[in-house]
């Protein structure tokens, strides 16, 4: 993250503590993302791992949280860290270092990342359970084993157990991730206004002979400039057929008049991400046909959305949209027959082949169940985000569609925080609505 971001050690304190709660007597291992090459000595732009941020607000690569409980609801937060290094930073930037650890990250105890391996034996002395999760980077799995087979080495005279009992931390970690607390409530509301205010910019902004990358860099330079440092993913601008491809990142075909452009992209803040995506013509006006297949995505996502409520199940929304999306198909003359056999073949697959709904939060699929201990659809509690994003997609090609239809792909995406009072949709600043956004989409043809 930023320096700038929201640096609050007793909330990252009370987050540790919630989890060694629900875990129990142990000692919760987890280092943060690792930075990855890109090409040559080019990184990746680095971005902390999720839970790792959660959990301590730290922002640098090369770092590891280990926290245990010391009793009587309290705990001992040590952070493993770059350190400080004069020649280093004038190369890579600034370190915040084992100090900067303990004054502004709240860690009770901070040292070098070089010690970690030397340290953690006697952190883990006398526990029986480390929570780590395994396989999520196999490097520092390996060196967990040699630590293990050190020690097992050092003490074989006396036979103790080669190792703690090692328990995953991450589904504790999940659940509580789900139900957002005030902190990552604030950051997706401003995640969502910002990404909201990115949508608007592009919506003026996009115009025949335009290639697809400048409306993504108009957009993006919106995000930036109100604040959020990087995108929660990449950015889909899809113009044209290119609607049709659910990842679609090229970005790169030049835009023309008559064509729908689909932009999914939602921009980070404070480690949470927004999901919109909006679906307008790259002329003034969506064409008849356009319009028609807006308006059965629109219907049916308006419907999603009421349908988040306190304990529906979480694909509520999906089932309220298949019923609605193939209705719509059969009034679009794609479908012919009875609507409940129609449902019961799936024969909105070919033109509607994703999932409506996932949690959101820090990673744009969030973490956290879908299904319930009993392998049911979870039900839906107050404080849970997720998306809600219909769409039909008709292949260029495809002659299973009348041919007025084919080249035609939209979706409409926003992020819903369920609450006691019925769901509220963070992403509210963007128009839907067809006269809206033909309103917008005329200040960007300004008459002489
Ligand atoms: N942007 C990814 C998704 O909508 O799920
Ligand atoms: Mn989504
Ligand atoms: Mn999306």
């Amino acid at each position: 993250m930023s320096r700038d971001a929201i640096l609050d050690p007793a909330l990252h304190r009370s987050r540790r503590q919630r989890l060694l709660d629900a875990l129990g007597d142990g000692v919760l291992l987890l280092p943060t993302a690792a930075a990855t090459t890109r090409n040559g000595d080019v990184l990746h732009e680095f971005r902390p791992g999720s839970d790792f941020h959660f959990l301590t607000g730290f922002p640098e690569p090369e770092a590891v949280l280990v926290a245990f409980p010391t009793g009587a609801g309290r705990h001992r937060t040590v952070l493993f860290v770059r350190q400080r290094d004069k020649s280093r930073e004038v190369w890579d930037g600034r370190r915040h270092g084992t100090a900067g650890a303990k004054r502004r990250f709240g860690a009770d105890e901070a040292w070098p990342i070089e010690a970690l391996w030397q340290r953690l034996p006697g952190l883990l002395a006398g526990k029986t359970q480390l929570f780590h999760r395994l396989s999520n980077d196999a490097a520092f799995d390996r060196r967990l084993l040699e630590m293990f087979k050190a020690l097992a080495q050092k003490h074989r005279r006396r036979q103790p157990p080669q190792h703690p009992t090692i328990s995953d931390p991450i589904p504790a970690l999940a659940a509580q991730r789900v139900v957002k607390d005030a902190a990552e409530l604030a950051a997706l509301r401003r995640a969502g206004a910002i990404s909201a205010a990115g949508h608007v910019a592009a919506m003026r902004n996009a115009r025949p002979g335009r290639a697809e990358f400048e409306v993504q860099a108009v957009l993006e330079a919106e995000f930036r400039r109100q604040g959020s440092p990087r995108n929660g993913y990449p950015s889909i601008v899809a113009s044209g057929a290119n609607a049709c491809v659910l990842h679609y990142h090229e970005n790169d075909r030049t835009m023309r008049a008559g064509d729908l452009l689909l932009i999914d992209a939602g921009a980070e803040f404070d480690g949470n991400t927004a999901d919109i995506t909006r679906t307008f013509p790259v002329g003034e006006r969506f064409t008849e046909v356009q319009a028609a297949v807006y308006r059965v995505v629109l219907r049916a996502q308006r419907a999603g959305i009421r349908a988040c409520k306190v304990g529906a199940t979480w694909d509520r929304a999906h089932k309220v949209c298949l019923r609605l999306l193939t209705r719509g198909l059969v009034e679009l003359g794609v479908l012919r027959g009875r609507l409940d056999g129609l449902l019961k073949k799936q024969a909105y697959k070919p033109f509607y082949m994703h999932g409506t709904s996932h949690w959101l939060g820090r990673d744009v699929h969030d973490v956290g169940a879908y299904q319930d201990a009993a392998d049911k659809p979870r039900r839906l509690v107050a404080g849970a985000v997720l998306t809600v994003e219909p769409g039909l997609y008709f292949a260029p090609r495809d002659p299973r569609v009348p041919a007025a239809l084919r080249g035609i792909g939209i979706r409409i995406e926003d992020d819903v925080l369920v609450t006691a009072k019925g769901p509220v949709v963070l992403t509210a600043d963007v128009p839907k609505e067809i006269a809206a956004i033909e309103q917008l989409r005329a200040s960007a043809f300004p008459r002489r």
